[in-house]
């Protein structure tokens, strides 16, 4: 089909099934188990509708905001997916393009296909990009990695929180991991024989604990961002241990299923915060199952910062290029600015709880 007919996200991802190598569409698209979290991530934007504003002046939006200080076109960033050249020969730096042209910004996966340098070189002039770490059992290497990429400027570091063990993936398992363009740059020995992912994971330290922390924060000035917080209790603790932020997220359903959806972890942590005062001092971002710019106003009315997505730009990526992920932008800003249009809003920082009715959002 030509990307013109592509009218929305799950388009591509229509397309991408159908184009992919097997082993490669097993490993994007595969989640945890009975992928009972990957459904309800999305399908729990269903439960949320508008309380829409009328008679408002909607002439002119502005979708813009600030993530961490950085300012960008639209309330969301290109989230963190390892193995790029899965999907493409380029691999990532494909996304580095769009982002640039759309003006968002990319978190750089400690699993890239491309060298974290290659992806750094590949953004132009001021272009922010912020780094996703797996933290390795040898805290050296960590260290390395990330007092590298802060020389580099990247402006941000996540730490993944939600992986002591990788997920079980059976449909990345049967698949069997045989495609080209599935090493990656970490110079770790792989064994193929459970899938893609967990071939590349074996480094990854499940002693991490909120112990190590303050370590993080004595070797870097880079802002710190937990990401996959799934409770409201852990993002108190996040507060409390001085970082910059959390991202509500399960990973793309890839890791526990039946973990709950960010969206419904970000209903019930922010009254919490904004009781306890404490909304302003961090800021909450979610990912998982956004494919509508509607699921990003559901989100920024209920508090986030912004909103990560994932998988719908590696199959416009995988299906079409970087013609592929601009049209998935594109479509996306387009979107926004009409909903917010029609929601009665001209700017972000308009966009709040009273927008949305969230009494099915509990009810499954
Ligand atoms: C991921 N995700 C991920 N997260 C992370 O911290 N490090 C990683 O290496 C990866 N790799 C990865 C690969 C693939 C193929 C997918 C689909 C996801 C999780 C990712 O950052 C994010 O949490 C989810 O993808 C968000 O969900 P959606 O947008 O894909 O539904």
């Amino acid at each position: 089909p030509l990307l013109s007919q592509c009218y929305n996200l799950m388009d591509f991802e229509a397309v991408a099934k159908n184009t992919m190598k097997r082993g490669a569409w097993g490993y994007y698209s595969s989640a945890a188990d009975d992928e009972i979290t990957l459904r309800e991530n999305h399908e729990a934007y269903h439960r949320i509708w508008f309380r829409p504003k009328i008679l408002v002046d909607v002439k002119e939006i502005d979708t813009s905001t600030t993530m961490l200080g950085t300012k960008v076109d639209i309330p969301f960033y290109v989230t963190a997916t390892a193995l790029g050249k899965l999907g493409h020969p380029e691999g990532e730096v494909v996304l580095t393009r769009a982002a640039r042209k759309h003006n968002v910004v990319q978190m750089i996966p400690t699993l890239a296909s491309c060298s974290f340098d290659e992806i750094m070189d590949a953004a132009k002039g001021d272009q922010v990009q912020w780094m996703q770490l797996y933290v390795n059992q040898d805290r050296a290497i960590t260290e390395r990695l990330v007092k590298h990429a802060e020389k580099r400027g990247c402006k941000a570091l996540f730490i993944t929180v939600d992986a002591p063990q990788l997920g079980r993936r059976e449909k990345d398992m049967r698949a069997k991991f045989t495609d080209q363009g599935s090493s990656v740059q970490s110079g770790q020995t792989t064994d193929t024989s459970q899938g893609a992912a967990r071939a590349i994971s074996s480094f990854i330290d499940p002693a991490l604990s909120w112990k190590d922390i303050p370590w993080f924060q004595s070797i870097t000035k880079m802002p710190i961002i937990l990401k996959g917080v799934q409770r409201v209790e852990d993002v108190l603790r996040a507060v409390d241990a001085g970082v910059q932020g959390v991202v509500l997220s399960n990973h793309g359903g890839r890791q526990l299923d039946f973990a709950p959806s960010a969206v419904e972890v970000l209903a019930e942590t922010m009254p919490v915060l904004r009781n306890l005062r404490l909304d302003r001092k961090i800021e909450v971002f979610v990912d998982g199952g956004v494919r509508r710019a509607t699921d990003i106003i559901k989100a920024l009315c209920l508090g986030a910062r912004g909103v990560g997505i994932g998988r719908p730009f590696l199959y416009a990526m995988s299906a079409y290029g970087d013609e592929g992920v601009d049209r998935a932008m594109q479509l996306l800003r387009e979107e926004m600015e009409m909903n917010m249009r029609l929601i009665g809003c001209t700017s972000v920082d308009q966009l709040n709880p009273g927008l949305v009715d969230v009494r099915n959002l509990g009810a499954h």
